[in-house]
């Protein structure tokens, strides 16, 4: 998307790869928006710190991030043997798997570059296909984002009022976003409409990156509070949900999403409003059989205790909470298939439920 900073406004991509310096290169997203910074990853550890600490996040950026880092850590391999060099790719495939648990992005991502490199018959054959492989997830990314914006325009009306929850923007892309996919080329066809950000504690996803690239778009917005989307839905102020998804189950049509996101379908469904998640295919997982099986990351307490941001030119964190109580910190929720009005795919919209029936379409081989 395109970034304007200091006047000067340039498209960017959220994850990029330097061949010449084998360097995964990020937006450091844990300044903005108070800093625009593209940061170096020298080594495919480094990048899978990047992705635990969250310098880059988000289903598809993340996935993005970790097929660049496979094929990083191939390319630093130095040798012929083969059989050395695949259990390297291992320790590198489950050094990045580690990072984050929930979305499912990285793994089909890696995944994927693991399947192709196997036709290389040499040690060199396969680090160039695995750059090559992980270009074209990283552009595939981008225009499954884009097709899910052209599915998704008709479902935003001129002037309609659209929650949105967490970041499923650019930003946790490599490019246009997921949920926000709909409202740019909506906005691109030129209708009005106005996007209520969920703030999203405990890191304030919605607050800081989704009102951004809102901001940097020039589309109509406001943050509220996560406690606020009940009220203006039961005031009729709310005529349409569209979030994103770490982690959609191809079987059961349930999604796992950032926290706070069921408990938005309860509330969209109980007000009969059109609630509607938007995934890359890289999003599905074709494999498990139930949301309980979804592994929730549990994160660190500090992050519901207090909270980062800007005083005077400085960033830092403040303690809000009573000092000596502990945190619970679930990193995301699943809603089930029922609350969901329908799933926006490069394919097209299809009901959560018939995900599985539409299975080769999507892309499941
Ligand atoms: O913890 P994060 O910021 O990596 O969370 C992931 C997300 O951005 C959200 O859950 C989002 O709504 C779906 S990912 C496109």
């Amino acid at each position: 998307m395109n970034v304007t900073v200091g006047g000067k406004t340039r498209h960017y991509r959220t994850v990029t790869f330097d061949a010449k310096k084998n360097a995964v290169l990020l937006i450091e997203q844990r300044l903005l928006p108070h800093q625009f910074k593209i940061v170096p990853m020298r080594d495919f550890r480094e990048t899978a710190a990047g992705i635990r600490d969250m310098i880059v996040r988000g289903a598809g950026a993340i996935g993005a991030t970790a097929a660049y880092g496979l094929a990083q850590g191939a390319r630093a391999f130095r040798g012929n043997d083969l059989k050395k060099f695949s259990r390297h790719i291992e320790t590198v495939y489950q050094t990045l798997k580690a990072a984050r648990p929930t979305a499912v992005d990285p793994v089909n991502a890696m995944n994927g570059v693991r399947a192709i490199i196997q036709a290389g018959e040499t040690v060199e054959e396969q680090q160039s296909l695995a750059l090559a492989a992980a270009e074209d997830f990283a552009n595939d990314d981008a225009q499954h984002c884009e097709a899910i914006g052209r599915h998704g325009a008709k479902l935003i009306r001129n002037g309609m009022r659209v929650l949105t929850h967490c970041n499923a923007g650019w930003l946790a892309f490599v490019d246009i976003g997921s949920a926000t996919a709909p409202m740019y080329a909506a906005q691109a066809a030129g209708k009005k409409f106005h996007v209520f950000c969920d703030e999203t504690r405990p890191r304030c996803q919605g607050a800081t990156l989704t009102a951004w690239e809102l901001a940097q778009q020039k589309i109509s917005h406001q943050i509220i509070a996560d406690n606020a989307a009940g009220h203006l839905m039961q005031r009729g102020e709310i005529d349409l949900v569209i979030v994103g998804s770490d982690r959609t189950l191809g079987r059961t049509g349930e999604v796992a999403n950032k926290i706070g996101t069921y408990t938005k379908a309860v509330l969209a469904h109980r007000h009969k409003i059109p609630f509607y998640v938007a995934i890359p295919l890289s999003t599905i997982d074709w494999n498990m059989r139930s949301g309980f099986d979804i592994p929730i990351e549990e994160r660190n307490e500090s992050e519901v205790l207090g909270g980062w941001g800007m005083s005077g030119s400085k960033f830092q964190y403040t303690r809000i909470a009573n000092p000596g109580s502990g945190a619970r910190n679930p990193g995301f929720d699943v809603t089930p298939a029922e609350l969901i009005t329908g799933i926006i795919t490069p394919e097209g919209i299809i009901k959560p439920r018939d995900l599985w029936k539409n299975r080769k379409k999507l892309g499941h081989a």
